[in-house]
């Protein structure tokens, strides 16, 4: 079987999740979702009242929070001090307030030297997030980085929310550039691809056509 790392980069709306799991399930592998990591230490943020630019303020929270996340693509399994935060991860009120506090220097170190932990303990992993080809696993078997037209992206995170409004679509498309101008143009871990990283354009092609291509890409790399 697949040993190694595969490293799943990209802006949100992509399918990046989804192909991430589906990937990780054929190759037998582990699966670590950074991007609910940083949502859970958003929670920890929230729910110490910490003002969100109050960059060391975000830090004691979150070093204070006892964060723990699963590894296996057939469960979600997140946790803050204990309390399941699975669904509120995913809400409006957390990924309002991710960007900010995933910008925060001190808390990508936190973050990314468990994320190093968690990996060096798998034999064979896939790992989704922002800057995981350019800083958490620069040494990873084989990097993709996931793309899709704009439009696309709204349309499907529209459809994962049960969403049809043209006008809630236009604000989701809104805040998706929103969230990925922020990621993008931060100072530590930008999002951007790995030198390299292998691009896949996922407009027009369906989930599972992404799964094949990037399961040939993870084959050849071994
Ligand atoms: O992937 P997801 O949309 O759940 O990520 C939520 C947010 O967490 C991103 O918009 C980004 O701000 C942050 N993130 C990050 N680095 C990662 C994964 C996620 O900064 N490796």
């Amino acid at each position: 079987g697949f040993r190694g790392q595969v490293t799943l980069d990209g802006p949100s709306g992509t399918g990046k999740s989804s192909v991430a799991r589906a990937v990780a399930t054929r190759l037998g592998a582990d699966y670590l979702d950074t991007g609910a990591m940083y949502r859970a230490a958003t929670v920890a943020v929230l729910d110490a009242g910490v003002d969100l630019d109050d960059a060391d303020g975000i830090t004691r929270a979150v070093a204070a929070a006892d964060i723990r996340i699963g590894t296996s693509a057939a469960a979600e399994l997140v946790l803050v001090d204990g309390v399941d935060v699975a669904e509120r991860i995913r809400g409006a009120e957390v990924t309002r307030a991710v960007s900010p506090v995933s910008a925060v220097p001190a808390v990508r170190r936190l973050l990314v030297d468990r994320q190093r932990a968690l990996v060096a303990a798998a034999d064979a992993v896939v790992v989704e997030g922002r800057d995981i080809g350019t800083v958490v696993l620069p040494d990873a078997t084989c990097k993709i980085y996931l793309t899709a037209a704009p439009e696309v992206r709204a349309e499907r995170r529209a459809g994962q929310l049960g969403v049809s409004d043209p006008a809630r679509i236009a604000q989701i498309a809104a805040d998706l550039r929103r969230r990925d101008e922020y990621d993008s143009s931060r100072a530590d871990s930008p999002l951007r691809p790995a030198e390299d990283a292998i691009v896949v354009d996922s407009t027009g092609l369906d989930r599972e056509a992404v799964v094949e291509r990037v399961l040939d890409l993870a084959g050849t790399a071994v």
